[in-house]
């Protein structure tokens, strides 16, 4: 089968297209006929091999553990194993696998997959379930967003803010979106009550105080966040962007967690995780109209380095998809 195989961190440049031994399905795994997946800033890391302090929990010092990246898939079930019993061949799937999805095929645990929303064609489902699971465990189990608070998402057009600000939204939230001038309108349209355009103005400066502020960016001081809080709020930091190349955001995080105890408010962080509970959960709130992916753009397999130099100027709106 045609992938996109990675032998050693770096930049996209070190992606080859090539041929690859189609994977055997285990016992409890699903052959998927992958037909599309997306890029994530969790795939960013494992290309980069950034933060430099976490290779041993990606695999390796040179080189990631997975020799195929794309966390998120979409695709028809080809094949069975033995004591897979929720899929049928021939049925339509989606999910977030370590199976490596920028392949024509993928061998994937039964448990990471779903059927796939019948409203979604498989672009627009790769877009969801890496992100989806980010912003709904924010919001819901995070955060615990209840009814009238008001929220405000730093990052509203990207992948995770995108579905965050639907997710907060369905949760009877106020969502004010940051975004810049091109992304206004589009972070309205899927439901924020107010945006505001970083290029003209400064959230933090603002008379509004917010009883969450979920953070997909950092790029403010802890103090400049604060500022910006009810008394008794939450700063919920998702972003994992490498500010330094050894520690990542581990500086700003560890200040946060020696501050927040002396604080009323909570400041925390989070690491989402794929569960089959959650896809499903993702799964309604689509086939029910509440959640709907933001597609930016598609590219071939074969132009996977190209979407990810995309993804990396910082600017994607929604999802970068990969067709398969
Ligand atoms: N904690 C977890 O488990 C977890 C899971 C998934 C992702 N993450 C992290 O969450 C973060 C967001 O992920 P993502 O998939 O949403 O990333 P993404 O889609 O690549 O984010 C791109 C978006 O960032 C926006 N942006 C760039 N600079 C901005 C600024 N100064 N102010 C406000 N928005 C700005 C862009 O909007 P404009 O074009 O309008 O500037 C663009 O829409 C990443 O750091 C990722 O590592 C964490």
């Amino acid at each position: 089968m045609k992938a996109i195989v990675i032998d050693r961190y770096g930049t996209p440049d070190v992606l080859r297209f090539a041929e690859v031994e189609t994977p055997v399905p285990g016992d409890d795994e699903v052959l998927v006929r992958v037909r599309a997946s997306s890029v994530n800033p969790y795939d960013w890391h494992y290309l980069t091999g950034l933060p430099k302090l976490f290779r041993p929990a990606f695999g390796g010092l040179r080189r990631p553990k997975y020799h195929i990246l794309g966390a998120d898939l979409s695709g028809h079930v080809e094949a069975i194993g033995k004591d897979v019993t929720r899929f049928r061949p021939g049925d339509e799937v989606y999910g977030q696998t370590a199976a490596g999805a920028y392949a024509e095929y993928a061998a994937v645990a039964e448990a990471e997959l779903a059927l796939k929303p019948a409203n979604l064609t498989f672009e627009q489902s790769a877009a969801v379930p890496l992100a989806g699971f980010t912003a709904l465990q924010a919001i819901r189990d995070k955060a615990k967003v209840q009814p009238a608070q008001k929220v405000l998402i730093n990052g509203a057009s990207g992948g995770v803010g995108t579905l965050a600000v639907q997710i907060t939204k369905s949760f009877g939230a106020e969502v004010t979106g940051v975004c810049s001038t091109t992304n206004v309108d589009m972070v309205r349209s899927i439901g924020a009550d107010h945006v505001i355009d970083y290029t003209r103005d400064d959230f933090t400066a603002g008379p509004q105080r917010y009883h969450l502020l979920l953070d997909n960016i950092g790029n403010r001081s802890l103090s400049e966040y604060r500022r910006i809080l009810e008394r008794k709020a939450t700063y919920l930091a998702s972003f994992g962007q490498p500010e330094n190349e050894w520690l990542g955001p581990l500086w700003f995080l560890a200040r946060m967690a020696l501050l927040s105890p002396f604080v009323g408010q909570k400041l925390t962080t989070f690491t989402a995780r794929p569960t089959t509970e959650d896809l499903h959960t993702l799964t309604a709130l689509i086939e029910a109209g509440t959640l709907a992916p933001v597609v930016d753009r598609a590219y071939p397999l074969h132009e996977v380095p190209d979407a990810f130099r995309y993804v990396g100027q910082g600017h994607a709106r929604g999802k970068v998809v990969i067709t398969i």
